[in-house]
């Protein structure tokens, strides 16, 4: 298999950055990085244009990190209104429905009135300046018009995906103390219905939900029968008498945009918040510029608005920059699996951005349902969330690209707002698995476990030394745990939590998580969620969950359970203790593998050998490492014999 892919020809005359542009403006932001964000940081509007550019402190004492802190903007005016002289008709949103036979285009002009009314609905439900909005919303219009309308108001989302059930939406709420949840009757994915506002209904009764939810605000997508209560409101009704213009609020650059709860390594998920300028400026620098965006561009980004590349990529970047955008209510399998590339050829698809799990999963078919489509339109393709190993990298660029079109393959999270290490599609070489080079303004570093700074070709921890502007804020609610969580363990950078090597060209190869965090068909999960879904159940003890290989998912979750005493092992359990972590965390979250411990390997202090329980669960247990400090070596015995991987 080839290892190296040089630029493109078509790109080396035509893109919007080639190698020497690249070096010499990745060298301008890091010689001076406060002028370089200056400068591009005019690529927004502003109300009030900023003076300062970068405060930034990773210190305990003082943590903080504000971009452009005078300045004042609004973001959905950056979205929309400023289109507005030049592109009024122009498409902004493209939807695709479930049902392919559903489709509309959403211009600039409609966009504006849209979003308009929307945020005059919230206005008229009571919400104000700063109040936070749940979104748990299928992929339709009106979930990036809740988004946009929150944003035109100064209002925080959080976007809670549509697969986290109502326990769990019931945490998010309680945890930003929301007032509103906007939803829809049902979602529809792959022809299957799924009762969004029911599992609303559910988590409005958890206990404390209550105490800050006023209102439930039901888009109707169709004549779907729902249960009604006092503080439901229909949104095709309460926007029935409300204008079509609204005044676009006035907010300073750091004013909150977003919550967005990811997994970490402890039990509780994090809001990371994400501010309005330094966020928007990321956001659509990095779109314009990883995907070489052209005038006139129908760009398709396949990830649902529950997560954070949905915020950047699908609503956000696009918009900020004017382009049009594509949505897609459905799945990649649905009626069958030329889906994705039927989409591409009716839509005229340039750039189509998805996750290797998708490629995988796609792949597994065969070339057939691919080869049945033209895909001609397409110039660029990217993937994101987790690394794509080598296979499905060639597999989506011989096959799906006809090796025409560039992969970029994109590494960022959550918390860092937008792409920071990738290829730009006119300026660099490709190497299949490996996400390439630092985005403009990014300074990786990779340490060892002491903190000592590796040169030259080297593999360890990976950090980021210096702020960018689409860095997250803080953990919501909790600044002491954004400091102990990124900047506890190595002083003065932004710790990634991933691994990463660096080659002899200076790429970077990200090498997965280095905490307890899986990723699970490209979703963020913390094994000590599922952990404490699994002990909060009656029969269950303790419980360690570990991922392990899996070709489509990348990782599947791998639990151990030990049973409380006297409790019997059996099929029925098994299935219980299934259904439980699905309605505790979501159908997400769903184990792969629940294997029964009568005792789990320990050291002799207590704690739990996960490295052991990962190579049994892997099916490697014939190479388990120092199992010197075991202090009862005889469970691994029988953890091995009855290993569900074999
Ligand atoms: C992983 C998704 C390898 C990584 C945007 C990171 C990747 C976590 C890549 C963040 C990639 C994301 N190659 N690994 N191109 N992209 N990851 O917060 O482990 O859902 O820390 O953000 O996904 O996941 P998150």
């Amino acid at each position: 298999m080839k290892t190296r892919y040089p630029v493109h020809p078509e790109f080396a005359t035509h893109t919007l950055c080639d190698n020497d542009k690249y070096l010499s403006m990745y060298q301008q932001s890091i010689e001076n990085n406060e002028a370089f964000w200056g400068l591009h940081g005019k690529r927004l509007d502003w109300i009030k244009p900023y003076i300062q550019i970068k405060d930034v402190s990773f210190d305990q004492q003082d943590l903080h990190i504000k971009w452009f802190a005078d300045g004042q903007l609004n973001v959905s005016y950056n979205c929309i209104d400023r289109h507005l002289p030049t592109k009024a008709d122009q498409t902004a949103i493209i939807w695709e429905g479930d049902n392919p036979a559903e489709s509309k285009n959403i211009s600039y002009a409609e966009l504006h009135q849209e979003v308009g009314r929307f945020a005059n609905t919230l206005k008229k439900l009571g919400v104000i300046k700063g109040d936070r909005v749940t979104l748990y919303m299928p992929m339709i219009p009106e979930a990036a018009y809740a988004m946009l309308a929150c944003a035109r108001i100064g209002a925080i989302h959080s976007v809670v995906f549509g697969g986290f059930s109502p326990e769990a939406l019931g945490d998010r709420i309680i945890n930003c103390k929301s007032k509103l949840v906007i939803t829809a009757d049902r979602g529809v994915r792959g022809a299957k219905s799924i009762g969004l506002k029911a599992n609303v209904d559910k988590a409005t009764k958890k206990a404390g939900v209550k105490d800050y939810l006023e209102s439930v605000l039901v888009i109707k997508t169709a004549d779907h029968e729902v249960d009604w209560y006092d503080h439901d409101h229909w949104y095709h009704e309460v926007s029935q008498s409300v204008d079509t213009f609204c005044e676009p609020a006035i907010m300073n650059a750091e004013d909150p945009l977003f919550i967005l709860y990811t997994s970490g390594s402890t039990g509780q998920p994090k809001g990371v918040l994400h501010t309005s300028g330094g966020y928007l400026l990321y956001a659509s620098m990095t779109h314009e510029y990883v995907f070489d965006i052209q005038p006139g561009d129908v760009y398709w980004c396949t990830a649902d608005v529950g997560w954070i590349t949905g915020h950047s990529y699908v609503v956000y970047g696009p918009l900020a920059n004017g382009g049009t955008t594509l949505m897609f209510e459905g799945v990649p399998n649905y009626p069958d699996h030329s889906r994705f590339w039927q989409i591409c050829d009716k839509h005229q698809v340039n750039i189509c951005y998805t996750a290797p799990t998708a490629i995988r999963a796609l792949m597994k078919e065969g070339d057939e349902p691919v080869k049945s489509t033209s895909r001609k339109s397409l110039r660029v393709l990217g993937s994101v969330g987790e690394p794509i190993n080598p296979e499905a990298w060639k597999w989506y660029y011989e096959v799906v690209g006809e090796a025409r079109s560039p992969i970029v393959d994109t590494w960022w999270q959550t918390e860092t707002g937008g792409i920071m290490i990738s290829p730009l599609p006119g300026a660099t070489a490709l190497k299949p698995g490996s996400a390439t080079r630092p985005f403009f303004g990014i300074k990786p570093a990779l340490l060892d476990n002491e903190g000592n700074e590796l040169n030259g070709v080297a593999s360890g921890n990976l950090v980021i030394t210096d702020s960018w502007p689409g860095q997250m804020r803080t953990v919501y609610g909790d600044h002491a745990r954004f400091y102990t969580t990124y900047f506890a363990a190595f002083k003065n950078v932004y710790t990634t939590g991933d691994g990463a090597k660096r080659d002899e060209d200076g790429y970077y190869w990200i090498t997965g998580r280095t905490d307890d965090v899986l990723n699970v068909s490209g979703h963020r999960m913390g094994t000590a969620e599922v952990e404490s879904a699994l002990v909060a159940h009656p029969a269950v003890a303790e419980a360690a969950v570990v991922g392990y290989p899996h070709d489509i998912k990348g990782q599947g979750i791998y639990a151990y359970v030990t049973l409380v005493n006297g409790m019997a092992e059996s099929e029925t359990l098994l299935s219980e203790l299934v259904n439980w972590v699905r309605s505790e965390i979501g159908p997400i979250a769903t184990p792969d593998k629940i294997q029964w411990a009568p005792g789990l390997p320990k050291t002799r202090s207590g704690k739990i050998m996960r490295r052991i329980l990962r190579k049994i669960a892997a099916n490697e247990h014939k190479n388990l490492g120092d199992t010197s400090t075991l202090a009862e070596p005889e469970v691994v015995v029988n953890l091995i014999n009855n290993r569900l991987n074999k």
